[in-house]
C-alpha cells in the first residue's frame, strides 16, 4: 500500500505539478489535501503547458483517479471554469473525486479576503485574494458551508444566513461596503449543487479502501513547508497544513499508511507575498534567477521573490515532515554562475545559528552565512544520468543533500516531463 506524500520544502512554487505528473503515470489516485485555487502547478506535457490551480496535478494522467479531500477549501466557479478548460483541450475529467466534506469558498469569502488585506495596508499578508484564509476561518468556527450542505436547501439556507448576520455587521459598518443578500448567496450555491453531483464522494472510504487494495495513492500538498499555517513564517502563511501531517487529516488516511514523504526543493529559493525571507536578493543575480528561472506566480502573476539556496529551511523541511526524500527541481536555471553561493547557516545578532530559530524576531534578523560552491556552464537540460551532469553540478547537488538531511532522489534539468534525471525510485 505505497502511500506517497508529495509536497514543498520551501515557500511553495518548487515545480511540484513537473514531481506529479512524473509520478501520476504510476500511481491510481492523486489526493489534493489542503488549500484551494491558491495554489498553482504549471505542468508541461509534450509541446502542451497546463496551469491548475484547484485541481490535482494527476488529472493529466490518464487512469489516474483525481481526489479533492476534505481538508480542502472549494469555489465552485474556479472548479468548473478549470474542468471546463481542460476539457476544450481533450483531457478527460470524469474521474475526479471531491469529499463532500470539503469546504465552500462562498463569494462573502473572497469578499473578506479582499477587504481586510487592503485594510490591513502594510502589514498585508499578500495572500491570493481567492478567500482561503477567511473559509478555512469559517470552518474552524464552525460556520462554514461544505459541499454537502449544497443538497440540503435548508440547512444551507440557515448556515449563510448565520455567517452572514456577522459578516454583514463588519462589510457595512467597518468596512463601508455593501451587505451581502442571503438569498443571492444561496441561489449561487444551488446552482452548482447538481452539477457538482456526480463528484461528490466519500473520499476517505474510498482511499482507505484503495491502500487497503494495495493501489498507489499520492498526497499533493498545495503549498510549501514555510507557508504552514502551524510550522511557517507565521503570521506570513496560508491558512492550513501543506506539512505532512496534513496530509492525514486532510484526506483521513492515518499516519501509519504513509510509506514516503517527498519534498520538493528547487535548487534555490522564491517566496511569493510577504514575509521574512533571509537569502532574498535585491541586485542582478536575483533578476536574473527571475527572468531565467520564468520566476511569476501561476495563480496571481506577481513576479515572486528571488534568492540563492538556504540549506537551513531544507533541514527543517526534513524535520517537520520526516522527508524520506527530496525532488531537486530546476537545478538548470543556475547553469552559467561561476560560483553559487548556497546559505549554510544564519547570523542572528552577531551569533552563527545552525537551525530555525523558533522566535519570529530572531528569524527577521537572520542573516544569511554563505558558502560558495563552484558553478558550471555547460547545458544540462539533455542529462539523463547524475553522472551526465558536470562535475561541479554532481558535486552542488550531493553539498545541498549533505546539508539538507535526506537523499535527493530525482533531479529536475528543464520544464518538460522527460527532463529529470530520476535516481532512486520513489515506488
Ligand atoms: P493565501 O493562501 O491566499 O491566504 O495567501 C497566504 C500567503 O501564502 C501569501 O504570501 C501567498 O502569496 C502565499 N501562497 C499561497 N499559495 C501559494 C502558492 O501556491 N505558492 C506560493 N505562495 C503561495
Amino acid at each position: 500500500m505505497p502511500a506517497l506524500v508529495l509536497l514543498g520544502a520551501q515557500w511553495g512554487d518548487e515545480g511540484k505539478g513537473k514531481a506529479t505528473d512524473l509520478l501520476g503515470g504510476s500511481v491510481d489516485y492523486v489526493v489534493r489535501y489542503q488549500g484551494g485555487n491558491n495554489a498553482g502547478h504549471t505542468v508541461v506535457v509534450g509541446d502542451q503547458k497546463y496551469a491548475l490551480h484547484l485541481l490535482p496535478s494527476g488529472i493529466l494522467s490518464p487512469g489516474c483517479t483525481p481526489v479533492i479531500g476534505n481538508g480542502v477549501v472549494v469555489d465552485p466557479s474556479v472548479l468548473f471554469s478549470e474542468l471546463s478548460g481542460l476539457n476544450e483541450r481533450g483531457v478527460d475529467t470524469s474521474k475526479l473525486l471531491i469529499s463532500g466534506n470539503a469546504h465552500i469558498i462562498t463569494p462573502y469569502n473572497v469578499t473578506v479576503d479582499k477587504v481586510t488585506e487592503r485594510f490591513l495596508g502594510k502589514r498585508k499578508i499578500g495572500t491570493t485574494g481567492r478567500g482561503i484564509g477567511p473559509t478555512y476561518a469559517d470552518k474552524i468556527n464552525r460556520v462554514g458551508i461544505r459541499v454537502q450542505d449544497l443538497y440540503d436547501e435548508s440547512i444551507l439556507t440557515q448556515k449563510v444566513e448565520a455567517a452572514l448576520d456577522v459578516k454583514n455587521q463588519m462589510l457595512t459598518k467597518f468596512y463601508n461596503r455593501r451587505a451581502i443578500a442571503t438569498d443571492q448567496v444561496v441561489g449561487e450555491l444551488l446552482g452548482y449543487a447538481e452539477k457538482l453531483r456526480p463528484y461528490v464522494a466519500d473520499t476517505v472510504l474510498v482511499l482507505n479502501q484503495a491502500l487497503e487494495q494495495d493501489k498507489v495513492v499520492l498526497f499533493e500538498g498545495g503549498q510549501g513547508t514555510l507557508l504552514d499555517i502551524d510550522h511557517g513564517t507565521y503570521p506570513f502563511v496560508t491558512s492550513s497544513n501543506p506539512t505532512a501531517g496534513g496530509a492525514c487529516t486532510g484526506a483521513g488516511v492515518g499516519p501509519t499508511k504513509i510509506t514516503r514523504v517527498i519534498g520538493i526543493l528547487k535548487a534555490y529559493t522564491t517566496r511569493v507575498g510577504a514575509g521574512p525571507f533571509p537569502t532574498e536578493l535585491f541586485d542582478e543575480d536575483g533578476e536574473a534567477l527571475r527572468r531565467i528561472g520564468g520566476e511569476r506566480g501561476v495563480t496571481t502573476g506577481r513576479d515572486r521573490r528571488c534568492g540563492w539556496f538556504d540549506a537551513v529551511i531544507a533541514r527543517y523541511a526534513t524535520r517537520v515532515n520526516g522527508l524520506t526524500d527530496f525532488f531537486l527541481t530546476k537545478l538548470d536555471v543556475l547553469t552559467g554562475w561561476e560560483q553559487i553561493p548556497v546559505c549554510v547557516a544564519y547570523e542572528i545578532d552577531g551569533k552563527r545559528v545552525e537551525e530555525l530559530p523558533y522566535s519570529q524576531t530572531d528569524f527577521h534578523h537572520a542573516k544569511p552565512v554563505y558558502e560558495m560552491l563552484p558553478g558550471w556552464s555547460e547545458d544540462i537540460t539533455g542529462a539523463k544520468s547524475f553522472s551526465d551532469l558536470p562535475k561541479n553540478a554532481q558535486a552542488y547537488v550531493k553539498a545541498l543533500e549533505e546539508m539538507s538531511g535526506a537523499p535527493i532522489s530525482a533531479i529536475g534539468v528543464g520544464p518538460g516531463r522527460e527532463e529529470t534525471i530520476q535516481i532512486n525510485s520513489f515506488l
